[in-house]
């Protein structure tokens, strides 16, 4: 049975995780969340107490970094120079640096070249901001998702919440705009819609209907 690479973009809290990763389940694909790895590259700078903004000295890293997605029993691990970092790339510190560490193109060299090698094989969803766009422009499906900023906001509070922690929502607003912001005017691969990419507006879908969607949408190009 073909096995296809099924690509989804979109900005930060736009329900992409949990529908790659259901999607993924669903068709007995690898998930790949690459935000993660740019995650863990952040981890690094401020773990090396850089400024995220100092290029120079981000691309100097980043030469000297591995950063791979280690599959285990269905679980995604992610690991930073041979080491797991899986629970500290969520900290907020790294979220707040995330979005300059990711324009510096060394970096994101770094990371394509490591996201195409994983999908040679096909029968992968990827996530991110540049799978449609640059990293798989060949992709066999291509989804956009988007939602209102506001209700991005309410899901990424209720995640925090999850974890016993209490950010007010406008600032959780901001934070998320501000990342759209950097994310979508970096030169090197920015956010952005592939012209063939199918949009989705999840603000009034469950995750049930998000990935019911993707999944019938799949099956029609595997031929199921
Ligand atoms: O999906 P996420 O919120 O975990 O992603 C974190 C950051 O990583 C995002 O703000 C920008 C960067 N990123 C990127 O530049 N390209 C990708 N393909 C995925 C993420």
């Amino acid at each position: 049975m073909k096995r296809i690479i099924i690509a989804i973009d979109g900005p930060a809290a736009s329900g992409k995780s949990t529908t790659a990763k259901r999607v993924a389940e669903a068709l007995g694909y690898l998930h790949i969340d690459t935000g993660a790895m740019y995650r863990a590259m952040a981890l690094k700078v401020l773990r090396a107490k850089i400024e995220p903004n100092d290029t120079q000295k981000v691309a100097a890293l980043a030469d000297s970094t591995t950063v791979r997605l280690v599959n285990q029993n269905g679980h995604i691990r992610v690991v930073l120079d041979g080491k797991e970092v899986s629970d500290e790339i969520r900290l907020p510190e790294v979220t707040n640096m995330v979005s300059p560490v990711s324009t510096v193109p060394e970096v994101r060299m770094l990371m394509v070249k490591e996201q195409r090698a994983m999908g040679t094989e096909g029968g992968i969803v990827l996530e991110g901001r540049d799978i449609g766009t640059i990293v798989f422009p060949d992709a066999d499906l291509k989804i956009f998702m988007r939602a209102d900023a506001r209700e991005r906001a309410v899901r990424r509070k209720k995640e925090l919440e999850g974890k016993g922690v209490t950010v007010a929502l406008d600032d959780l607003e901001r934070e998320l705009l501000d990342r759209d912001r950097i994310d979508s005017q970096r030169s090197m691969s920015p956010l952005k819609q592939a012209d063939d990419a199918i949009e989705v507006d999840t603000t009034h879908l469950s995750i049930d209907q998000q990935v019911e969607f993707i999944v019938t949408k799949a099956n029609a190009i595997i031929g199921n």
